[in-house]
């Protein structure tokens, strides 16, 4: 039985966007282990946020592995600058581009840890033929394109499919959960195999908490939960 306890990457597009170095220091502070960047083109997902400069500013004020999510169309066209800007791991979602493994490869090549994603509704064999060049696998548990939404439940069961499917071809490649990781789904999340917990509005950020609060809350939750 897996007893690491799960790392948890920081979704800074529910940071308070007009202090984000204020909010940076409270999460090292706390002790989150990466900080996750939402990146949104209005194309993949009907939103935009985050840009490569916003990256490239946080890259200089933080030390913290940085995690960024591309919810972009045609990922690649997009590489040269996340690498650029100092991105550590890079997620592109399986359905975004034609190229997966070409694409994987050039996250690689430039230095960073590929990572793929799926949507909630995409099936796990998606990645299939290209689970091989991972770092991580990303399950949505909501539909991308905005924090404060609800955990969709059906998503929930790819977590431990995932995780034997990667079992199955001989891949450590880490299981992050994307989407209303909450302190109560929390558990079932890492009881299913998450070893990555992106928090947002649901955790560290949540309404009425200090960051600080937020993250011991979501330790607390999943401390007692073995994979
Ligand atoms: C969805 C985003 C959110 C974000 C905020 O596209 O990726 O999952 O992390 O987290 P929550 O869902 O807790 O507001
Ligand atoms: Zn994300």
């Amino acid at each position: 039985m897996d007893t690491q306890p799960p790392k948890i990457s920081a979704s800074l597009m529910c940071a308070d966007l007009c202090n984000v170095e204020r909010d940076v220091r409270a999460l090292e502070q706390a002790g989150v282990d990466w900080l996750h960047f939402d990146i949104m083109d209005g194309r993949f997902v009907p939103n935009i946020t985050l840009g490569p400069d916003f990256v490239r500013a946080v890259r200089a004020i933080s030390d913290l592995p940085l995690d960024v999510h591309l919810m972009v169309e045609e990922p690649e066209r997009y590489l040269p600058q996340f690498l650029d800007a100092g991105s550590d791991i890079l997620a592109i979602h399986v359905e975004a581009t034609r190229h997966l493994r070409r694409t994987l490869q050039l996250i690689r090549e430039g230095g960073a840890r590929p990572a793929l994603c799926l949507n909630p509704a995409t099936p796990l064999d998606a990645i299939e033929y290209a689970a091989d060049l991972i770092d991580m696998l990303v399950i949505m548990t909501v539909d991308p394109g905005f924090a404060g939404q609800k955990l969709i439940p059906t998503a929930l069961p790819k977590i431990a499919e995932a995780k034997e499917l990667l079992r199955a071809r001989g891949s450590d490649a880490e299981i992050q959960v994307d989407g209303n990781v909450s302190f109560e789904h929390a558990p079932e999340m890492v009881a299913q195999g998450a070893t990555v917990l992106v928090a947002g509005s649901s955790s560290v950020f949540r309404k009425g908490l200090s960051i600080e609060e937020g993250v011991k809350r979501l330790r607390a939750a999943v401390a007692t939960q073995e994979r």
